[in-house]
């Protein structure tokens, strides 16, 4: 499912990118693009994040504060 309209991002590649260390939205804004247009997908990739930080033990605890 394509989460990120804008830049075409998925959440796998969202989820992947949690299981290789990325641990906040500005994370995923810096490297995937996700976020950085029109700000729609935000909610909707913040829960992709804590599902697979949840999923991941190394990355349990992460932030999203910087959202
Ligand atoms: S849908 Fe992600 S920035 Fe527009």
């Amino acid at each position: 499912m394509i989460v990120c309209v804008c830049n075409n991002v998925s959440d796998r590649e969202i989820t992947r990118a949690v299981q290789m260390g990325m641990q906040s939205m500005a994370d995923l804004r810096r490297n995937l693009g996700v976020g950085d247009c029109c700000g729609k997908c935000g909610s909707c990739a913040k829960r992709i994040m804590r599902d697979a930080a949840a999923a991941c033990p190394q990355q349990r605890g992460m932030s999203l504060a910087a959202a």
